[in-house]
């Protein structure tokens, strides 16, 4: 009867499981820990049990854009989907990076940048003010609206000084134009060039739009049919009103006299 005794030492084990910490795979610690960080929490399934741990904030959704300043359909995504899905969300929840290139060739001429774009040189000037304006605003809030403006308005390359004065009146269009005319734009507008010539799969037509790292049709088609829907769904955390939570506005009752 060798094994009994070991059987018999295993069922006990196995009731004091829970008292022991082994209970779990990755669960290596003894009780009295299993509240002293969420992931230890997480691996002993305690989370419920510790109430003074708060869940950590979930990462926002990540979202970059891969797209040509006059592409009709970048443009229409860019105003419709992504300005207004960005709007209704706070920057926890989605996070974006925009690149102003898709089909464009760029060629090295004597040590130079030359780049060629899909709708022409005005396509070119387009990415090329969107990629400098980034660069001068730095942050996302300051620059968003003014490419929403600039795609938005009756033209990409004409409106800088305009959408700068409602969106965006501290920044110096002087330096952007500097940016746009120099080096620096050449530099800017070649690291768009290995951005999207690193996408794995490579893109295939833009906007080419990318979620956590990953293309795939059918979030491309998700997106383009409700970007909104799309992150919210794609949001770990807890969803922000935007997505219909308790917080959310009823419906419109409509306008029956
Ligand atoms: C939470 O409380 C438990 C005791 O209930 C304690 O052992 C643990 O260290 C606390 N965790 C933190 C992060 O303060
Ligand atoms: C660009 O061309 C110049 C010569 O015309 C060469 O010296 C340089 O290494 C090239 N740069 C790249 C990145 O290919
Ligand atoms: C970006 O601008 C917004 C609005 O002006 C501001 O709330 C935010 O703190 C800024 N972010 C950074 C990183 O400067």
């Amino acid at each position: 009867m060798a094994p009994a005794v070991p059987l018999a030492l295993l069922a006990l084990v196995a009731l004091l499981a829970p008292g022991l910490g082994v209970a779990f795979p990755g669960c290596d610690y003894p009780v009295h820990l299993w509240c002293s960080s969420w992931e230890i929490a997480v691996a002993c399934q305690a989370e419920s049990r510790c109430a003074n741990l708060s869940r950590p904030a979930a990462a926002p959704v990540e979202l970059s854009l891969f797209y040509e300043s006059l592409c009709p359909a970048c443009r229409g995504f860019l105003v419709q989907e992504l300005f207004t899905t960005w709007l209704l969300l706070p920057d926890e929840v989605l996070s974006i990076t925009l690149v102003p290139y898709g089909n464009a060739e760029e060629r090295n001429v004597s040590g130079k940048w030359h780049f060629q774009c899909q709708h022409g040189p005005e396509e070119c000037l387009g990415n090329m003010i969107e990629t400098c304006l980034m660069h001068e605003a730095k942050n996302f809030s300051t620059y968003f609206p003014v490419i929403f403006c600039l795609e938005s308005g009756s033209s990409v390359t004409k409106n800088l000084e305009a959408c700068l004065q409602v969106y965006a009146p501290q920044l110096d269009g002087g330096r952007i134009a500097a940016c746009v005319q120099g080096d620096a734009g050449a530099a800017l507008m070649h690291r768009n060039a290995q951005l999207t010539e690193a996408l794995d799969p490579p893109h295939q037509y833009v906007p080419w739009i990318v979620i956590n790292g990953k293309h795939t049709d059918e979030l491309q088609a998700q997106a383009e049919a409700s970007l909104l829907g799309l992150i919210c769904r794609l949001y770990q955390g807890e969803k922000p009103s935007a997505c219909g939570g308790s917080g959310a506005p009823k419906a419109p009752a409509g306008c029956r006299r």
